[in-house]
C-alpha cells in the first residue's frame, strides 16, 4: 500500500467538494497536500496552486474513474445528504456510492474515506451509548443508503485490500454552531472535522474502521475509543452554545427525543416506539 506518511507527496481526491463539508475541507487542507482534486456536479471557485478542479457526475462512473488517475485517497462526500425519496437516494447514495468505490478499485487507489452518518444507526436508542459495534439501525432510506456505503466499503477493504474509513459524521453547519437541542450531542465544528479527515488521510495503516464524527462535546452519546490510534483529538465543546440554545426550551419531537436519529425516526412512522428495544 502507498505510504501515506509523507502528507506534502499524497494525492487526495474530494468529491462533493462544492458542498458544505467539501468546502471546510478544501479551506483547511488546500496547500497541505501535493494535490487537492476537487470534484463535483456543480461549478467550483478556481483551482489554486496544488489544486485542480474536475467535473463528476456519480451517476456515471466513466467520469469518476477518470478523477480517480493517480491518487492515493479519495474522500468521498457527493450525494443526497439528508432524508429523501427513494428516486434519489438510489442513483446518487446508493449506484453513486457503488461507483465510486469501484471506479477507485480500477485505478488502484488505495484509500476511500466514506462520509457515512449517524443515520445508518439512528434508531438505537439514545440512553444507549454507541460504538462502532453496534448493529445498524437505519432511521431512513437515507440511513439505509449509508448502511450500504458501510457494507460496501467492508467488502471493498476485505476483498480487494484497500483502506477503508467509514465517518458516521453527527452535525456539520454553516455557520459553524449548533443550534437546537439534539446537536448539543451530535455536533461536529469545522475544524474538528477536517482535523478528522487528516488523521483519516494520513494515518500509515489501517484496513476498515468506523469513526464518529463528533466533536469533544460534554453531551457526546459515541465512543471513538476504537480509533485513538488515529489520533483524532476533537477540540471543540458544543456545550459553549447550551444556555442559549436550552433557553429557547424548544421541546424535542416525542419519538425524536428518544432515538439517536433525532427528528428522522418520527418520519413517516406508523404506531408505537414500543417495538424498538
Ligand atoms: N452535513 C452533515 O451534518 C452531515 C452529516 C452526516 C453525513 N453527511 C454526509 O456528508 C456528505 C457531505 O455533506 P454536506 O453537508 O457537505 O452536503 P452538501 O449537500 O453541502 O454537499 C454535497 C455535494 O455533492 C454534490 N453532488 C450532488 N449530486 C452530485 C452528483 N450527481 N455528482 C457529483 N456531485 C454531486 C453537490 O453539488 C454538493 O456540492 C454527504 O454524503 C452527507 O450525507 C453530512
Amino acid at each position: 500500500m502507498t505510504c501515506f506518511t509523507k502528507p506534502e507527496n499524497l494525492r487526495v481526491l474530494i468529491t462533493g467538494a462544492a458542498g458544505n463539508i467539501g468546502k471546510c475541507l478544501r479551506a483547511h487542507l488546500s496547500g497541505r497536500y501535493g494535490l487537492l482534486r476537487l470534484a463535483d456536479i456543480v461549478e467550483q471557485e478556481p483551482a489554486r496552486e496544488n489544486e485542480e478542479i474536475c467535473a463528476i457526475d456519480v451517476r456515471d462512473i466513466d467520469s469518476i474513474e477518470r478523477c480517480m488517475q493517480g491518487m492515493d485517497c479519495v474522500i468521498h462526500l457527493a450525494g443526497i445528504p439528508g432524508a429523501d425519496a427513494w428516486e434519489k437516494i438510489l442513483p446518487m447514495n446508493i449506484e453513486g456510492c457503488y461507483n465510486v468505490f469501484e471506479a477507485a478499485r480500477r485505478q488502484n487507489v488505495p484509500r476511500i474515506i466514506f462520509a457515512s452518518s449517524n443515520h445508518a444507526v439512528g434508531y438505537h436508542r439514545r440512553e444507549k451509548f454507541l460504538d462502532n459495534t453496534v448493529e445498524p439501525r437505519p432511521d431512513s432510506l437515507y440511513g439505509v443508503s449509508k448502511v450500504f456505503g458501510e457494507a460496501l466499503g467492508r467488502m471493498y477493504a476485505d476483498k480487494y485490500g484497500m483502506s477503508v474509513a467509514c465517518l458516521r459524521i453527527g452535525t456539520f453547519r454553516t455557520p459553524d454552531h449548533p443550534s437546537e437541542a439534539r446537536q448539543l450531542l451530535t455536533w461536529i465544528s469545522h475544524r474538528d472535522m477536517a482535523e478528522l479527515a487528516r488523521c483519516c488521510i494520513e494515518h500509515e495503516s489501517y484496513h476498515f474502521v468506523v469513526v464518529y464524527g463528533v466533536s469533544n462535546n460534554l453531551r457526546n452519546r459515541w465512543d471513538n475509543s476504537n480509533v485513538k490510534f488515529m489520533g483524532y483529538q476533537p477540540q471543540d465543546d458544543s456545550e459553549v452554545f447550551a444556555a442559549e440554545i436550552l433557553a429557547k426550551d424548544i421541546p424535542e419531537d416525542p419519538i425524536a427525543a428518544q432515538f439517536h436519529g433525532g427528528f428522522y425516526c418520527p418520519l413517516e412512522f406508523v404506531g408505537t416506539t414500543d417495538r424498538i428495544s
